[in-house]
């Protein structure tokens, strides 16, 4: 499955691009300086609006994703690095970065909390971590409705949860949360933290 998604991914998402989500992502990538890290970084969606980061690296499991994301790392305004990795064993020291970035994908990796451990290692203290995440509504019937699908999009979407608790997981690992936005009525959240460790 994890091959046809990478080559249906960016058709697959351009309705969605269209109508708001690529200007969601300028608006959080601007905010990405230093040295970065990007995990998951699959087609390589967010590499055109990084301006400020002195340098990017992009880490991706899937051979695929990270192929196809290397047209535009290279047109990028910035160096940016895609390498072949996993956000549950990141394969950078301590305190590396001064941002982390990660864009709808703790819906994805299957160990979210292992991820955002290794996220809060890697990132400096006082680093900042910027997410674009949707994420399990708070809603009694809605959030039902999203349990019951998630089964067959998790199978259709390439492991992707329609119900993840993100901000619950976000508060086990004890960030401290800077600025908090929701869109599509709570189903999408850009979310800025600082690494207070
Ligand atoms: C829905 S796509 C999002 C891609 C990209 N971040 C974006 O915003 O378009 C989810 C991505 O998470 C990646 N992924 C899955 N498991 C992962 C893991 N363990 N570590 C890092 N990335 C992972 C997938 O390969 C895929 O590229």
């Amino acid at each position: 499955m994890g091959k046809l998604f990478a080559k249906i991914y960016d058709i697959m998402m351009q309705p969605l691009e269209q109508k708001g989500l690529t200007e969601l992502r300028k608006n959080l990538i601007r905010n990405a300086r230093g040295k970065v890290l990007e995990i998951g970084s699959g087609t390589g969606l967010n590499f055109p609006f990084y301006e400020r980061a002195d340098k990017v690296i992009a880490i991706e499991p899937q051979p695929l994703m990270m192929n196809r994301s290397l047209i535009r790392a290279n047109d990028a305004l910035v160096p940016i690095d895609v390498v072949l990795a996993d956000a549950e064993e990141i394969p950078f020291q301590d305190n590396t970065f001064d941002t982390v970035v990660g864009t709808l994908v703790l819906c994805t990796i299957p160990n979210p909390l292992k991820t955002l451990e290794e996220i809060r290692r890697v990132c400096k203290p006082h680093g900042t971590i910027l997410f674009l995440e949707h994420v399990r509504l708070d809603r009694p019937i809605l959030g039902r409705i999203q349990d019951w699908l998630t089964p067959i999009w998790k199978h259709v979407c390439d492991g992707c949860h329609l119900n993840r608790k993100t901000v619950e997981l976000i508060n086990k690992v004890g960030f401290k949360l800077v600025r908090k936005k929701q869109y599509c009525k709570n189903l999408l959240l850009e979310i800025e933290l600082l690494n207070s460790k």
